[in-house]
């Protein structure tokens, strides 16, 4: 096990509080012109940036619908490294970038990795930017991406690093709601599971916090709730949120129900009583089979679902998980086309 691949052992509330202030310190813009740009953190996007990457989104849906292969990205090869895990993440990646044309190379385990041998990721980073063009990074420590960014002179992706981030799951879960709802402003979410671990809903929360009068609801066992440091950054806000430990009325009175599954992976790494721990927390909470019977809300999932929301529930208007994982393959088509290309 690399540098890199170590388990996370530090206290995630406060690392990530450190990472919030560090990015506002910099006072980074946001992000206007997307061309040659990382993208590493929620923070920096701001409405505008998300609507030209939702306006890029919908000509991308139009093009799907013809389900043809363009030749707008034929120069360009993408490399996708996972090095944890992926399902969804990666292989919208490589198909947005196929669809447009572009051609992908892939590492998709570590263990047919030279970090195998030792390789530490900036060494890998400088290697790969010789084959290819832009970066999707997946990799189990948090920061990573930052740290690829850091040392790499083409574009970053961050596909998910550790505890800390999901960008692009956040764009498309936004989108989602977008959809769904027809509005981004006067809502009520309530985000259910591991909000501790669970990285997308931390790039959800700060994508939220772009738009007016929505009221965020965390529910969560005490172990998983979310991390000190975003509650903290929210109070300064002025945002209103709420927590409690279990299902309440407002979580049926919310407008969109936002379910996570336990990041087992990183509660086994975190602690000596994590098996034991993750075990007892994955079967805390479920969303109950008659839930769409009692509530309006639109139920939202980044998937893979573990037993947190029962296949009874599938079939309902209202269960729009695989809407939402479906336009994995729009918004990162469009992310593609504008990093590479420009607005
Ligand atoms: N939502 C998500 O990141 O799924 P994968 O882990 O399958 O990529």
């Amino acid at each position: 096990m690399t540098q890199e691949t170590q388990p996370v052992t530090q206290d995630l509330s406060l690392e990530r509080e450190a990472q919030v202030a560090s990015f506002y310190k910099e006072n980074t813009p946001p992000i206007r012109n997307f061309k040659g740009r990382d993208i590493l953190l929620a923070e920096q996007f701001d409405r505008e940036s998300l609507e030209i990457l939702f306006h890029e989104t919908s000509k991308m849906e139009e093009l799907l619908k013809e389900r043809k292969i363009t030749d707008l990205l034929s120069p360009f090869i993408l490399a996708t490294l996972f090095y944890e895990p992926s399902t969804r993440t990666r292989l919208s990646f490589e198909t947005s970038m196929v669809r447009l044309g572009g051609k992908v190379i892939s590492e998709s385990s570590v263990q047919f990795s030279s970090q195998m041998k030792g390789e530490v990721l900036e060494d890998t980073i400088r290697v790969v930017e010789e084959c290819a063009d832009v970066i999707a990074l997946r990799h189990p420590k948090e920061g990573s991406a930052q740290k690829a960014a850091d040392f790499a002179f083409i574009p970053i992706i961050n596909a998910g690093d550790g505890g800390g981030q999901h960008p692009t799951q956040a764009f498309l879960d936004v989108y989602t709601i977008k959809k769904e709802l027809g509005r981004l402003e006067d809502f009520t979410i309530t985000m259910l599971g591991d909000l501790r671990f669970g990285r997308t809903v931390h790039s959800l929360t700060y994508l939220l916090l772009l738009f007016p009068n929505i009221s965020l609801h965390f529910v969560a066992p005490a172990y998983l709730k979310m991390p000190e440091g975003i509650l903290r950054f929210l109070e300064r806000k002025g945002v209103e949120f709420s927590q409690t430990n279990q299902l309440d009325e407002k979580t049926y009175d919310s407008d969109v129900v936002y379910v996570t599954r336990v990041q087992e992976e990183r509660i086994k790494e975190f602690d000596s009583f994590g098996p034991q721990r993750a075990e007892l927390l994955k079967n805390s909470y479920q969303l109950p089979a008659d839930f769409p019977k009692i509530s309006k809300a639109i139920i939202l999932h980044p998937l893979p679902r573990l037993n947190e929301i029962p296949p009874e529930v599938d079939q309902s208007p209202t269960a729009a998980f695989f809407r939402q994982s479906s336009y994995g393959i729009p918004i990162r088509m469009a992310l593609l086309k504008l990093v590479l290309l420009g607005n």
